[in-house]
């Protein structure tokens, strides 16, 4: 078959999600993986017409249509470049090449112009939504060669999630941009797992309530502003019960993984100056986490004045502190891409990459409607906007929330982020005046003055 329409490298879950979700939509598909397991696992009865599947990388190139499209699904890093290397001596001018793993975006604008100085059209995909979103309909993020997005733009829009009529698959800009913007969803994404994991924790262990009251009260917050993936996904886990009957999620060892994602944001974030306070705790939560044998340790060596955790109307107030959380990780991870974007020329149009996000991806949310007509006042920051001008009215449930934690000695440092990021923009006077004095007073750095222009210098001894 030499009139494949696209070359699927890879065939791992993603990959093979993807092909199906292409096949699906009438797309005919070379299929291969360096593993011969992946390649005889990957059989789609009743469907042999749309796809072949590839025994080596020269067999796949040789089954598409010119320009050649190759989609690579394989593990982010020195993966990447092998198999580009793998690719190269096959690929002619004007081939496209795509990379849909979770790329380091630099690593992504380095094979960008490398590539490119050889004729070779090279896009880095961020792709969300998981195995199913990957067969039923990702959310993607798309960057790089402009040309090579319009060669192959009919095939990722048809098989991207929609939303409505819209397709949530759209054009970034140049270089790594749409790694990057799939980068910070994930640190969004960590920011509002976190969340919504405090909020359990304060619900069953704080309060008290049963399992069930817990699940019921998660249940009834699907159909409020929260309404969301993962909240869906968070009932969904409530839900689960384990063989003997109690629920899987209190069997859990809590010790939380991560790939990586959310700390490049971190480490971009500070490179950037850009405060991101609740992606951070987001990120060292896991961490921390994974320090169990301290924590046990601790818990019996370190004393800590504690009072009940108690609230009326808890069950209002933990979700207006955690819609509001939620509001708050939106906020950083735009102002970040914002900032991002302004840097590296990318002009990034934050109405259209929200549009991505409205069906498909992990941080799927009713909110982002609000926050796609929130982007549109252009303010500094969401929380600025009229649309967002709610959110004083959630304040009081977040504060609450915090300053009962801390009596209580529950540490929950992504909603007291939150509260911080939120305090952060009404301190009309920073206590930094004080950290210039030290500074000039040990350095000589200087300060400026609120009652005259320039940089002044004192002998304070
Ligand atoms: C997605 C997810 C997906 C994955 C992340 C997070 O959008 O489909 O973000 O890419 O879940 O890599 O992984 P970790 O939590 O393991 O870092």
């Amino acid at each position: 078959m030499k009139s494949c329409d696209i070359a699927l490298y890879g065939l791992g879950v993603m990959g093979s999600s993807l092909a199906k979700n292409m096949i699906g939509h009438g797309f005919r598909v070379a299929a291969y993986s360096k593993s011969e397991e992946e390649r005889r696992r990957f059989a789609l009865p009743g469907s042999e017409s749309g796809y072949v599947v590839c025994a080596d990388v020269q067999e796949l190139l040789a089954s598409l249509k010119r320009p050649r499209i190759v989609f690579m699904m394989v593990t982010a890093g020195a993966a990447v470049d092998s198999v580009i290397g793998e690719l190269l001596p096959y690929l002619e001018r004007d081939d496209v090449l795509i990379d849909g793993g979770n790329s380091h975006f630099r690593d992504t604008a380095r094979r960008c112009e490398h590539l490119e100085d050889r004729g070779i059209r090279f896009l880095g995909v961020g792709v969300s939504g998981g195995e199913k979103g990957a067969l039923l309909g990702p959310s993607l993020m798309v960057g790089g060669s402009r040309d090579g997005w319009m060669c192959c733009r009919r095939i990722l829009e048809t098989i991207a999630a929609h939303c409505g009529e819209e397709t949530c698959c759209a054009y970034i800009a140049a270089q790594g941009a749409g790694h990057y913007v799939k980068m910070v969803h994930n640190g969004i994404e960590y920011a509002i797992l976190e969340l919504i994991a405090e909020t359990y924790h304060l619900m069953r262990y704080g309060l008290k309530f049963t399992h069930k009251e817990t699940t019921d009260t998660f249940r009834e917050w699907q159909s409020s502003r929260l309404d969301s993936y993962l909240m869906d996904i968070s009932v969904r886990v409530l839900e689960k019960m384990d063989d003997d009957g109690t629920p899987l999620v209190e069997k859990i060892l809590d010790v939380a993984e991560q790939k990586g994602t959310g700390r490049w944001t971190l480490q971009d974030a500070v490179e950037r100056g850009v405060y991101i306070p609740t992606i951070f705790e987001a990120v060292f939560a896991r961490c921390v986490s994974s320090g169990k044998a301290v924590r046990v340790e601790g818990k019996r060596s370190l004393s800590a004045t504690t009072a009940p955790f108690i609230m009326e109307n808890s069950r209002e107030k933990l979700r207006d502190a955690l819609l509001l959380g939620m509001i708050l990780s939106y906020a950083q991870g735009m102002a970040l891409i914002a900032k991002a974007s302004e840097e590296n020329g990318w002009d990034i149009d934050p109405v259209k990459l929200v549009g991505v996000w409205r069906a498909g991806c992990i941080i799927w949310s009713e909110l982002l409607t609000e926050v796609r007509t929130a982007l549109s006042e252009e303010k500094a920051n969401l929380i600025l906007t009229d649309t967002f001008s709610g959110v004083a009215a959630l304040e009081p449930a977040l504060r609450e929330t915090v300053t009962g934690a801390q009596r209580a000695a529950i540490a929950i440092p992504a909603l007291t982020s939150a509260l911080n990021y939120y305090d952060s923009f009404r301190m009309e006077q920073m206590p930094v005046n004080f950290v210039q004095a030290l500074r000039d007073c040990f350095g000589a750095h200087t300060y400026r003055r609120v009652d005259k222009e320039g940089y002044f210098h004192t002998e304070w001894e």
